[in-house]
Order: structure tokens, then C-alpha cells, then sequence
């Protein structure tokens, strides 16, 4: 094991803000912005270092340690159960788990329900907290086609700004859960770099308390 910190970011908005978290916690890479192609960075006297990971595969690098540390969102981590440990909510990436249906949907509950969706165990979960049969319908992308076509009654999907939703006739009809950014350790690298982790998740939550006074 080395003496870095490894950091697995999500590529995108969201980990460019991360980025920034980790800068003004100490852990600057001056040249992670100068060039957008490149995957990895590392500043040593910082003792720290950079990968640009697709967002839904951080989750796995932490859990496996080819990352120490992370940032995921919780739709992952309720999605998959990565055997990690979480240590803050970073309060950003913010959205919604949502059940959603055509404006003309009506619900009959003596039938069973057909559901889309890319996250087919936490839709699990919601419909047998409800009590509810359902017949799962796994899709990998453009979730919303599937209720407009007739492959679906309702999906279960992420809902930002809604409007995916809206451009396509559809509305929430239920929430599931509330998302958000958490950041994410790897359970060995907690013990054999606490130090380095305990600053910088000391840190980046003094940052989110002074932003929400
Ligand atoms: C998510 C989700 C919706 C969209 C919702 O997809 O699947 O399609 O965002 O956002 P909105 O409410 O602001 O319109 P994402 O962009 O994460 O890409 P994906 O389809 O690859 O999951």
C-alpha cells in the first residue's frame, strides 16, 4: 500500500465540485485542469491523487481499494450495497428516487404493476415495503420511453429538474427516496490512512457547514 490518497471522482459537474472540496481541504493537483483527456493525476507533495471514474463504477473502485476514498451517489450505494464506508453527505448532486407514470395514469391495485428501471433492487424494495406485486422490467437507458410505448406502466427512475419528465408527459407519482453525493471509504485504507482521510473528511465537512448557515 502506498502512502497516497487515492480519490475516485465522477466524471462530470458534480466531480469537478468534489474536486474543489478536496482543493480547499489541502489536497490541491494544479493539473487535473490542464488536460481533459487524461485519467489520472497526482500531486506528491500533497500526498494525494486523482482517477476520473464513470460515477456509477466509484462505488467499486473504493470497494475493491483501488480507490481509498470516493464520492458516489446514493442511489448506488442503495443500489448495489458497495461494502464500503460512508462517511459524509456531501449535500450536492442533489435529486430524487421517484416513481413516475403518463399524466393519465390510474392505479389498479389488483394488478400487478409493471415497472422500468435501472435500479431494479431498491424498486424491489419499495414495492415489497408496499406490499405490492410487481413485474420488473430492466432497461439500461431512456427509462421514460417505456410507459409512453406500452413496455411499462410507471418507471422508477432519478428526477433533477423534472424536466425529462415533463418533455415527456410524464409526472412523479410517488417518491421513493432522496438522493445525494456521499463521500465513500474503502473499510482497510479507513484504518491504514486514517490520518489522511480523517482531514479530509474533517474538512470537506466544516466546508458544508459553513455553506448551509
Ligand atoms: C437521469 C435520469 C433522467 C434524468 C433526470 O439520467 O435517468 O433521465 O437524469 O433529470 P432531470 O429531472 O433534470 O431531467 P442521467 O442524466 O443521469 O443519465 P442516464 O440516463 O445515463 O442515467
Amino acid at each position: 500500500m502506498d502512502n497516497m490518497l487515492n480519490v475516485a471522482l465522477p466524471k462530470g459537474r458534480l466531480g469537478e465540485k468534489v474536486y474543489a472540496m478536496f482543493e480547499r481541504a489541502g489536497f490541491e493537483c494544479p493539473a487535473i485542469h490542464e488536460n481533459n483527456r487524461k485519467l489520472i493525476f497526482e500531486n506528491p507533495e500533497k500526498q494525494v491523487r486523482y482517477f476520473w471514474v464513470k460515477p456509477s463504477d466509484v462505488a467499486i473502485y473504493v470497494e475493491r481499494g483501488a480507490a481509498d476514498v470516493g464520492v458516489a451517489g446514493k442511489d448506488i450505494l442503495l443500489e448495489y450495497s458497495p461494502d464500503v464506508y460512508e462517511l459524509l453527505d456531501l449535500d450536492t448532486g442533489k435529486c430524487r428516487m421517484a416513481v413516475a407514470a403518463p399524466r393519465d395514469f390510474r392505479d389498479n391495485p389488483q394488478r400487478t404493476l409493471r415497472v422500468a428501471t435501472k435500479f431494479v433492487n431498491i424498486t424491489k424494495r419499495y414495492y415489497a415495503g408496499l406490499g405490492r406485486d410487481i413485474d420488473i422490467i430492466k432497461l439500461n437507458g431512456s427509462i421514460e420511453l417505456a410507459p409512453i410505448l406500452g413496455l411499462s406502466d410507471v418507471i422508477v427512475d432519478i428526477v433533477e429538474t423534472g424536466t425529462t419528465l415533463r418533455e415527456n408527459n410524464l409526472e412523479v407519482f410517488e417518491e421513493v427516496v432522496p438522493i445525494s453525493a456521499r463521500l465513500i471509504s474503502n473499510k482497510s485504507s479507513f484504518r491504514f490512512k486514517n490520518e489522511l482521510i480523517e482531514r479530509v473528511a474533517q474538512s470537506i465537512a466544516e466546508q458544508i457547514a459553513e455553506v448551509s448557515k
